[in-house]
């Protein structure tokens, strides 16, 4: 990918997913595998994001999130971040996350808007699903163009459905809270995490690289020393969640990096009763 492009090339999507299949929809993510530019999203998260999120609840307010589901940056927002960019791999995460924003936005209902994921998970032609026509004419262009142009791929079928999610999605009093706070849309970076770093000017309190190295251990060190100044002093880097099946199975990168790290940076893993675990960095220089 063009680093300097942040438009979808439909041509190159369609031929990712092969041909159509206008019944089922089309599915082409190798599982597990490094996700594509194209990798059909999720349309809810798996994480405990409300734990996750809260983590670092007060301690800043500019956020560098994974885009994934778009709940990353929803759940940032109901924590108080007001400045929040996300990046991701896949395009797709970008269409869900603007999807989902403009739709709590507009004041959706929250019934309609469970059933809004349900079918976007579901149907292979996210433009067809009821309430779209409404949403796809205000939300970005380049996201609403890529969404009318993959009818027939099933772009946000990654993961299991919806309903399994039930306790980890947003509920009905932090969508009322949603629709008060979100202002706009999210900043978005079309980026591989290993290239972020090029895409950045700024410095933020918090960089959250969520469910990312689990598949990709040689890219923790190597990343982690390209954010480094990209987090303020006395900032966090999140750098993996999952449970710790995940991040034990990469434990000996983790402790590397926290050797290569430690006159720069503090490293060490929240646990709570659930499966959740993070490793967090804290920047003390
Ligand atoms: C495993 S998913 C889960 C995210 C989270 N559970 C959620 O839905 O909010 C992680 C996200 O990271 C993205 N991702 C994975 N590897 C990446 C990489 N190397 N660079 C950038 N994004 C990546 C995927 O495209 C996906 O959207």
């Amino acid at each position: 990918m063009n680093k300097k492009s942040n438009v979808p090339n439909l041509e190159a999507a369609r031929a990712a997913y092969g041909n159509p299949n206008y019944e089922r929809g089309t599915m082409y993510l190798p599982w597990p595998g490094h996700p594509l530019h194209y990798s059909h999203a999720y349309v809810v998260s798996n994480e405990d994001l409300r734990h996750t999120t809260g983590l670092t609840r007060d301690m800043g307010r500019k956020v560098l999130t994974v885009a994934g589901s778009g709940e990353q940056p929803l759940f940032y927002t109901l924590n108080n971040a007001t400045q929040i960019d996300t990046f991701d791999i896949s395009y797709c995460a970008r269409a869900i996350m603007d999807i989902k924003t403009q739709a709590i936005k507009s004041g959706m209902p929250y019934e309609e808007y469970v059933q809004l994921l349900k079918d976007l998970h579901f149907k292979p032609s996210a433009s067809q699903v009821s309430g779209m026509s409404e949403i796809l004419p205000i939300i970005p262009a380049h996201s609403a163009k890529f969404v009318r142009g993959m009818d027939g791929y099933r772009i946000f079928g990654n993961g299991l459905s919806p309903e399994h999610y039930k306790k980890e999605m947003i509920s009905g009093d932090e969508y009322s809270a949603l629709q008060k706070k979100l202002t706009g849309h999210f900043n978005f970076i079309w980026s591989d995490v290993a290239d972020l770093h090029t895409h950045l000017t700024t410095e933020y309190d918090v960089i959250n690289l969520s469910n990312i190295f689990e598949w990709t251990p040689g890219l923790i060190l190597p990343t982690l020393q390209n954010l480094r100044n990209h987090v303020r002093p006395g900032g966090y880097i999140l750098v993996q969640t999952g449970c710790g099946l995940s991040i034990g199975r990469n434990m000996e990168a983790y402790v590397k990096a926290s050797k290569t790290l430690k006159e720069w940076a503090k490293m060490g893993i929240n646990k709570q009763e659930r499966d959740t675990q993070v490793i967090i960095l804290e920047r003390v220089r």
